[in-house]
């Protein structure tokens, strides 16, 4: 059976003042029916990029300049835009950091999820708003029937969101990007609506590609993860896998930069330097400043990603992978 999407060599790129921006430079990843995959990195590595280009959403003059994205076996990359509007917000759906991208400031909530029901269903007026309301309720908004009459601005940061996850899940998408959807909230709400999501996810058999710069966020809800460098997908995985053996020196620094493995009071270990821009053509190993293990192979040759175990679907591209953390045996170095 293949897979429900499939990501191959998709480089998306923007023409800047400084120079093209490879912001996705070659990424490929695949998400299985009902799979949760984290897409984990720090900020500035791709992972928005690489969501907007599934959802078909890069406006010129950034474009995908190669690649593949297949959802369900289609291509998805060069649809025209009469067939994205048929596939968005009904087959696959996306959540932003800023629920404000989902919602408009000048409608009433009660209008725009009639108008996203309609969209891709034709059922009476009667029925959207009852729909409406039990999309609400579904994701924990009390008294829905009222708060359907009110305007995005008349509700917190939290259960904005809410509503943005709401119309995103209407028509039950058989995937969901969520881009770091808590990321802006209060740690309390953080927790509710993850957990929120993660059960309407298992409920309704929905994959979820789950984008955070926080490996915490995604450690007890993922099943697997790809870790995101300049561009690239640099370790991906079994969530357990990549945790307890990461192999690539960047996932390891990503882990040891956890809270959770500090001792309180202790400073809060961080990988020296910052993400390069990844701005022009690419000489060796980006992550090479910031590594510990680098060697002059590293400056020179870029790693290309090597699979092990999992029936390849355990990956690393380092030309110094940390094998013996891995432990694979019929490992392979680039
Ligand atoms: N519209 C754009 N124009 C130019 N550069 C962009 C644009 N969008 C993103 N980038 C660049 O692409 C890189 C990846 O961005 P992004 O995917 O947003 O990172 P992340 O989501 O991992 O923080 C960054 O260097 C960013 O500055
Ligand atoms: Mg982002």
């Amino acid at each position: 059976m293949s897979a429900l999407l499939e990501v191959n060599g998709l480089k998306t790129e923007f023409p800047t003042k400084r120079g093209l921006v490879h912001a996705v430079d070659g990424v490929s990843f695949t998400v299985d029916e009902g799979e949760v995959l984290g897409l984990v990195g720090e900020s500035g590595s791709g992972k928005s990029v690489t969501g907007y280009s599934i959802m078909g959403l890069i406006d010129a003059p950034g474009r995908i300049a190669a690649g593949s994205v297949k959802f369900q076996g289609r291509e998805l990359v060069g649809l025209p835009g009469r067939d994205w509007r048929a596939i968005r917000g009904r087959d696959v759906a996306m959540i932003f950091q800023d629920p404000m991208l989902t919602l408009n400031p000048v409608l009433r909530v009660d209008t725009q999820i009639v108008e996203a029901i309609h969209a891709h269903a034709d059922v009476s007026a009667a029925r959207a708003r009852e729909w409406a309301a039990e999309a609400l309720a579904s994701v924990g908004i009390p008294s829905p029937e009222d708060r359907l009459k009110a305007y995005p601005h008349q509700f917190s940061g939290g259960m904005r969101q809410r509503v943005a996850i709401a119309i995103a899940l209407l028509h039950k998408p058989r995937l969901l990007i969520a881009d770091e959807p808590t990321t802006a909230l209060d740690v309390t709400i953080q927790g509710q609506i993850l957990s929120q999501v993660q059960t309407l996810a298992r409920e309704m058999k929905m994959a979820v590609i789950w984008i955070t710069h926080d490996l915490s966020v995604v450690s007890g809800l993922a099943d697997r993860i790809a870790v995101m460098y300049a561009g690239r997908v640099v370790e991906s995985g079994a969530t357990s896998e990549v945790l307890t053996h990461p192999a690539h020196p960047y996932t390891l620094g990503l882990l040891h930069s956890l809270p959770s493995q500090n001792r309180p009071g202790e400073r809060l270990l961080q990988i020296p330097g910052a993400p390069p821009q990844t701005v022009g053509a690419r000489v060796g190993c980006a992550f090479v400043p910031r590594c510990t293990y680098g060697k002059a192979r590293c400056t020179a040759e870029v790693p290309t990603a090597t699979t092990f175990h999992e029936g390849g679907r355990r990956s690393v591209a380092c030309h110094f992978a940390l094998m013996n953390n891995a432990a694979a045996t019929e490992a392979t170095h680039g």
